[in-house]
């Protein structure tokens, strides 16, 4: 099954307004027209509104890094997917490692998120990945098959999910899995999600590599069979870089 391979950039938080466009300035025609990849850059909640008037004319669209699952209320200092879809953004990573490790989101926190940005239209990048010594204990399929689990069900709509790989001893690290570590996992991934979608669905649905992904190492890692594309943190706010590894991934189409 060919899949469109997908390309996001995680800004984390990292980036002013000036920044901001100072890369957009470097990024704007790293997309050349028809080229066959979907990208897309995840920002800072203050960013949302003016990236998206930068983004307007580009074929690169815009995520947040981080949602609610309440529509509307008291929760100070959160953003509700509404409010997300409103600033034209067309994807919100949920469940990603710093959220989980570092503001404690628990896995039921996580699925009310993906459950109410799919409702809202929202496309999630549902992100997974095991710890160091998780991976040395050999435990990786163990956390990633719980962390599939436990936040997401069959009656999603599946068809805007994309789901992140990620191994946390690789983000930020310099250190990547190798390609072989890396479809390891997300064959069982597809697995996974060809169990509780159904297999077509489970063939069609894209799963990302992140962790420390470079121009160098991208092609390697989206030659995978099963590899369709690559969540990047550090090299996304190097203008060159992010565009070296979105025409790796167009080459793999
Ligand atoms: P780095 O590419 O900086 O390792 O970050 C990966 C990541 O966490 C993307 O979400």
């Amino acid at each position: 099954m060919a899949r469109r391979p997908f390309v996001a950039g995680n800004w984390k938080m990292n980036g002013t307004l000036t920044d901001a466009r100072e890369l957009m300035a470097g990024l704007r025609n790293a997309v050349e027209p028809g080229m066959p990849v979907d990208v897309a850059v995840c920002t800072p909640f203050t960013l949302l509104y003016p990236m998206g008037k930068e983004l307007d004319g580009t074929d690169i669209k815009l995520g947040a890094q981080n949602c609610y699952f309440e529509k509307k209320g008291a929760f100070t200092g959160e953003i509700s997917p509404g409010m997300l879809s409103a600033a034209n953004c067309t994807y919100v990573i949920i469940g990603h490692s710093e959220r989980r490790y570092v503001l404690g989101e628990t896995g039921d926190l996580l699925r009310a998120k993906v459950k109410s940005c799919l409702e809202e239209g929202l496309s999630v990048i549902y992100c997974v990945g095991e710890l160091l010594d998780e991976r040395d204990a050999g435990k990786t399929t163990d956390v990633v098959g719980r962390q599939l689990a436990e936040s997401l069900s069959d009656d999603l709509d599946h068809a805007r999910l994309t789901i992140a790989y990620e191994p946390v001893w690789a983000i930020g690290t310099g250190r990547t899995a190798t390609p072989d570590q890396a479809q390891e996992v997300h064959a069982f991934i597809r697995e996974r999600m060809g169990g509780l979608f159904g297999a077509d669905a489970g063939a069609a649905m894209r799963i990302q590599y992140g962790g420390s992904v470079k121009p160098g190492n991208a092609a390697e890692l989206m030659a995978c069979p099963d590899v369709d594309g690559a969540l990047v943190g550090g090299a996304s706010l190097v203008a060159e870089d992010f565009a070296g590894i979105i025409r790796a991934a167009a080459a793999t189409a």
